[in-house]
């Protein structure tokens, strides 16, 4: 039997590959995204958890939220809320140089089928995924049932409507 493979075709393979390297294509840069503000309320049933976070997007080029997974759910959705109904969104976009705000009473990852019930100062980790970038862990403090973030709502200097 004859050895099929020739050294000269495996060299130009590699050569191939290397050549991959360079991104410097002229195009949009990636976007640059982070997340802030993650957390969960503690759940009050043993099947739904609502998650919050901010995504910030520091680059000229805009991506979209599409799925998250996390290990204490079997199903996380991506959920925007029009009105007062909350329904599966297919993505949620991070425009360039904004950010994405899940919070209480907006859009908000839902965690369905849970696995196990999140408790107060535990944290669940959720893997985030995007069109363009790659995706992100983020581990998110289980606070309160009651908890509200001090960042979006500021309920000590809150600027009363009436007066
Ligand atoms: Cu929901």
């Amino acid at each position: 039997m004859r050895r099929p493979i020739a050294p000269a075709v495996l060299m130009a393979g590699c050569l191939a590959l290397t050549g991959c390297g360079g991104s410097a294509d002229g195009g949009d840069a990636a976007p640059d995204l982070s997340v802030q503000s993650a957390y969960m309320r503690q759940p009050v049933t043993d099947s739904l958890a609502a998650g919050y976070l901010t995504v910030v997007n520091k680059s000229d080029s805009s991506d979209d939220l599409v799925s998250a997974t996390s290990d204490i759910a079997e199903d996380v959705t991506v959920h925007e809320t029009s009105g007062q109904k909350m329904k599966e969104a297919s993505s949620l976009e991070i425009p360039a140089g904004g950010r994405l705000v899940l919070g209480s009473g907006g859009n908000h990852l839902m965690f369905e089928k849970l696995k196990r019930r999140p408790k107060e100062g535990e944290t669940v980790s959720v893997e985030l995924r995007f069109t363009k970038t790659d995706p992100i862990t983020v581990e998110m403090p289980v606070k309160s049932v009651t908890y509200q973030p001090t960042s979006s709502k500021s309920s000590s200097t809150s600027s009363s409507s009436h007066h």
